[in-house]
């Protein structure tokens, strides 16, 4: 009887050590993954548009399909033309991915290989004509953000809305599959100078004044003008270029309008 309760009791203390070591060893799990995560931060923020999340938070594609459903977009026909509008109102195909990106022989913020250099090739051979006018002036211009994938504009929606609320965020980010920045027809840019404060103060810069002026000669419009939130649906953006070829950019900068206004796609 007294080897059996000797033997239980071992048993016992067994157990409770064995288990304080598997409490340890998580709690250091978790340390890890937070030290992780807090050196992942990016420093430029597009007023929540391009800041990086701290989990990539998914939701079901049934969800998304609800929500779409609910705000019945209407999708467009011709994504991958140049000239294409995508809004709060019309949206693109599912799973839509642009023909041709390649990357632009331009500075660029992000490291070789990120998916946010990557812009459509008619479009990047624009790019580099106003890059290197910008040159011929003095001015120094970096490519901060092209391409977004769905699954990555989603996050970045989610991740806006999570830190800023849905009223902000519907100011600044476009909802998966209604960015332009998935079109590969976009790009937002900034002064090399101040590529860490990348906000609507940009216009203050030489750059952003420059930008303003002389985008169109190159093929792009400032796509979310001040004045025009009714319009466009977004706040003023003097970073984010879109490219329309030059007829089209020139009409739009010589009529102080929108690509909405040019299209007669009012909401
Ligand atoms: N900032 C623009 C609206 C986008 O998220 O596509
Ligand atoms: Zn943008």
């Amino acid at each position: 009887m007294r080897k059996y309760i000797i033997l239980l009791l071992l048993i016992t203390l067994v157990t409770v050590v064995s288990g304080c070591q598997q409490k340890q060893y998580s709690a250091e799990n978790t340390d890890k993954s937070n030290i992780n995560t807090e050196h992942k931060s990016e420093p430029v923020s597009l007023m929540g548009e391009e800041e990086e999340p701290d989990q990539e938070n998914e939701t079901s594609s049934e969800e998304d399909t609800e929500a779409d459903k609910k705000e019945a977009l209407e999708v467009v026909e011709n994504p991958a033309s140049v000239s294409i509008v995508v809004n709060k109102q019309r949206k693109l195909p599912d799973g839509y991915e642009p023909p041709d990106l390649v990357e632009a022989d331009v500075s660029y913020y992000a490291p070789e290989g990120d998916p946010k250099r990557l812009i459509r090739q008619e479009a990047a051979g624009a790019l580099e004509s106003l890059f290197a006018a910008a040159k011929q002036e003095g001015l120094e211009l970096v490519a901060v953000s092209g391409y977004r994938s769905y699954q990555r504009q989603k996050v970045i929606y989610e991740n806006n809305v999570a830190a800023n609320g849905q009223e902000h965020a519907d100011k600044f980010s476009a909802k998966p599959g209604t960015s332009e920045h998935q079109t590969g027809l976009a790009m937002d840019v900034a002064s090399a100078a101040l590529v860490s404060v990348l906000e609507q103060s940009f216009i203050e810069t030489d750059e952003g004044q420059w930008l303003e002026d002389h985008a169109h000669e190159h093929g792009f419009i400032i796509r979310y003008p001040e004045g025009k939130e009714d319009i466009t649906g977004y706040s003023y953006e003097p970073w984010h270029l879109r490219y329309v070829g030059k007829d089209i950019a020139s009409e739009i900068y010589e009529a102080q309008s929108t690509l909405e206004e040019y299209f007669g796609l009012l909401p």
